[in-house]
């Protein structure tokens, strides 16, 4: 046999493994999303999300702690208001569940880095990411509001906030309200690609927020297309989105890859609940072996080009990182 060309050469050894590894990862890459409620002494287990909770304000901390000590460089939070109504108005007031939990968050754990998910849905009545027209969205009318969301987030203390509402132009509404009121240095990141996904099933169930009719294909996106995504993540780019996101992040690694190809923006990549969940029941059953499929699922997206992973397993990769598995 003459064979010049033996790639197994470099596989001989964990040594040579890792001194020639293409993809590199590191704990600051990862972002925890969590969910806030209303209550005292609280810590409600998300039934598809086994491991998963909802926390009071008054149990946050304990929870912060963990991913700081973990090393965990940021959270994403989530608000499960205890008041719903048509226009969402738990969204942007000022005493809301996240702007609440931000200003604990910032008092307790200043060094955390705190993203704020800008949405509607968990705050409308009808379960929606906007306010309506007939039976439909109005994108127009939605854009003052989500504005007035991401405001109240930064003014409550979000170093960062990401619109995850999927309306046309939100990205402008947002920063020229931010700079408005002189909020120029904080980033936008978008949720620019973003599908019409069955796997964000669990977190609708964890954060009470599945449509009460139809369904979000009037706004979020198809998944049979990726030129659409590209559009998405160009648009919000010139509308000045500081990051932009791919989610979900297991069946959609292409668009992880072609928008960090397209743009030169930094790219998340969002490993939704529906990923979590099936790894979870999956690993119940001792079926696969979870730790080994999650770092193959977070080396997945940093290869495809994330810079930012967002994951309802942040801690465990961590872990994993610590001990040299991944990364
Ligand atoms: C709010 C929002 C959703 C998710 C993140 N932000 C739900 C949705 O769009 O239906 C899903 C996250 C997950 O599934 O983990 N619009």
């Amino acid at each position: 046999m003459e064979l010049t060309k033996r790639p197994r050469r470099l596989r001989g050894s964990e040594n040579l493994r890792k001194m020639v590894r293409e993809t590199r990862m590191d704990k600051s890459s990862l972002m925890y999303p969590m969910f806030v409620m209303e209550g005292e002494n609280k810590e409600e287990e998300i039934p598809s999300m086994t491991g998963q909770y909802r926390y009071s304000l008054d149990r946050l901390p304990y929870k912060l702690e963990q991913l700081a000590k973990a090393g965990v460089g940021s959270v994403m939070f989530f608000g499960i208001p205890d008041h719903k109504d048509e226009v969402g108005s738990g969204a942007y007031d000022p005493e809301g569940i996240v702007q609440r939990a931000l200003r604990v968050a910032k008092e307790k754990f200043p060094k955390l880095y705190y993203v704020t998910d800008v949405c509607m849905c968990e705050y409308t009545s009808h379960g929606h990411c906007g306010v309506l027209c007939g039976h439909d969205v109005d994108n127009d009318k939605t854009l003052d509001l989500l504005a007035k969301t991401a405001l109240s987030h930064v003014e409550a203390g979000a170093d960062m906030v990401a619109p995850s509402d999927m309306m046309d132009g939100r990205v402008a509404a947002i920063r020229q309200c931010l700079d408005k009121a002189g909020h120029y240095t904080t980033p936008i990141m978008s949720y620019a690609v973003k599908y019409a996904s069955a796997f964000y099933g669990p977190f609708r169930e964890a954060a009470d927020s599945a449509p009460s009719f139809g369904d979000r294909k009037s706004y979020q996106m198809d998944p049979h297309n990726s030129r659409e995504g590209l559009k998405e993540a160009l648009a919000d780019v010139e509308e000045g989105a500081d990051i932009i996101m791919v989610k979900p992040a297991l069946a959609y690694q292409d668009m992880i890859w072609q928008v960090k190809e397209a743009t030169n923006v930094p790219v998340a990549a969002y490993s939704v609940s529906g990923e979590y969940a099936m790894v979870k029941a999956a690993a119940a059953n001792g079926w696969i072996d979870e730790e080994r499929i999650v770092g193959e699922m977070a080396t997945g997206a940093f290869r495809s080009g994330a810079q930012i992973y967002l994951t309802y397993y942040a801690e465990l990769l961590a872990k994993l990182m610590d001990e040299g598995r991944i990364g």
